[in-house]
């Protein structure tokens, strides 16, 4: 059988457009997840134990994140069914790549604060701390999130309680700015999703979220959609150019819950037309609903990463988080674009396993186990086999699991180590029966 890439069978929470880490296509492939499943197949704390200075680094007590506390006690709570936040998740937050002058993610970000500051001197108000512990009402209720989409499931977002969750997106923020009386501003922070194990997806990512909101003098006798659509798309146009420099652009139109019309913008570069951002005119009951009637918007989400990537040439996700010098050192506050010299490559260690699949099995769940284990070793986690037994009525998967160091070699014992811990869990928590 053909081997298939976790990427591809797993749904990268599609509704909000794709997951904006990701800058290939990702399968429509719907996948029901349930709270069940997040109850069951949880990660255990034990987890976050420092092995060799390879896999899940300790998780600190608390993080900060613009002067605000949270304790891991908190956020990781093991026996809440509630809560399906592993330590590996958690000691992401406060890390603040974003803030970072000299690193991609910070240089990229600064590169579209200054072309806003240029283009619209003293109109865009900043924020970057932000908490990324948002309310359920805040991610998905405020922005119109139906209730019954797939990205509010425990198989596709991390909840700290049923109330509360690891933001997925930026737009969390659209409502409570507009209700603190902010009319032009962009958001820029770490968002969560729990996703497959490859090059290009990662269960944190950054995005920055663009708000304008035009009072009727603006648009005058024009429609004030087709206004704010115009503006939208003179200003991102504008963008993409600042980033990119002078490329074919076209926009297409699609679905995102809160803005009505939607778009996206694409770019042809590097011989093939990319996805750069989605953006729309903000569905009139987001204004409404948060003090702004009788007004019109437009609001853009980008993914840092996904753009970062294609503009620096960095080859795999991961390494936004290394803090080898062979990387950080190639990238200075200011220069968008040098592009990365990849260091030697290490080789990679194969592993396979297989096992007879339950009816809650989710390949996120089996990423998550993967990940809380091996950490950035593990490289992609991919489904290579699938069968089923008519008569038993069971269906094997068989993963082949990569591992990889950004860093160093790895030696046969050390994988071999983290391979019958990832039998052992996946065997316990995802209640499979391992062939
Ligand atoms: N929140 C979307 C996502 O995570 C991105 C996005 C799309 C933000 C359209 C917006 C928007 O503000 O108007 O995929």
């Amino acid at each position: 059988m053909a081997a298939m890439s976790l990427r591809m069978s797993v749904i990268t929470p599609k509704l909000f457009g794709k997951s904006s880490a990701c800058p290939k296509p990702s399968s429509s492939l719907a996948m029901s997840a349930n709270f069940e499943c997040g109850r069951t197949q949880r990660q255990s704390l034990s987890l976050g134990v420092e092995r060799r200075g390879c896999a899940t680094a300790a998780a600190a007590a608390s993080a900060s994140v613009g002067g605000l506390t949270i304790s891991r006690d908190e956020v990781v709570r093991e026996d809440d069914p509630t809560n399906n936040v592993p330590d590996s998740v958690f000691s992401k937050i406060g890390m603040q790549l974003h803030t970072r002058e000299n690193h991609p993610l910070g240089i990229l970000k600064n590169a579209i604060y200054g072309y806003f500051d240029e283009t619209f001197p003293d109109l865009f108000k900043k924020f970057d701390s932000l908490s990324p512990i948002v309310s359920v009402k805040a991610n998905f209720d405020d922005v119109l999130t139906p209730p019954d989409h797939v990205i509010r499931s425990y198989n596709d977002t991390y909840y700290v309680n049923a109330d509360t969750v690891l933001r997925c997106h930026t737009s969390a923020h659209q409502a409570e700015m507009l209700r603190e009386g902010h009319t032009h501003f962009l958001v820029t922070g770490d968002v969560y999703r729990r996703d497959a194990i490859d090059a290009t997806h990662y269960p944190v990512f950054h995005q920055m979220e663009g708000f304008r909101v035009f009072s009727p003098s603006e648009w005058g006798s024009e429609d004030g959609t087709a206004f704010a659509a115009q503006d939208l798309k003179r200003t991102l146009e504008g963008l993409a150019r600042r980033l990119f420099g002078e490329v074919e652009m076209r926009w297409v139109d699609c679905y995102f819950p809160f803005t009505e019309p939607s778009f996206e913008l694409e770019i042809f570069f590097q011989g093939k037309w990319m996805e750069v951002l989605g953006c729309g005119v903000t569905e009139q009951a987001i204004l409404n609903n948060n003090g702004r009637d009788g007004t019109v918007a437009w609001a853009f989400g980008l993914g840092l990463e996904r753009l970062a990537m294609v503009l620096f040439d960095i080859p795999d996700i991961r390494l936004f988080w290394t803090n080898d010098s062979r990387f950080t050192s190639q990238f200075k506050s200011g220069q968008l674009g040098a592009k990365f010299k990849p260091y030697s490559k290490y080789p990679p260690c194969y592993k396979d396993i297989s096992f007879w699949i339950s009816d809650q099995f989710t390949e996120n769940n089996l990423c998550e186990v993967v990940r809380g284990i091996a950490g950035d070793l593990a490289e992609e986690v991919v489904l290579i086999d699938e069968f089923t037994n008519p008569k038993k009525g069971k269906t094997s998967h068989c993963y082949r699991i990569a591992y990889r160091s950004m860093e160093r070699s790895l030696t046969d014992e050390e994988i071999n180590e983290l391979q019958v811990q990832v039998r052992e869990q996946v065997e316990s928590k995802l209640k499979v029966t391992l062939r």
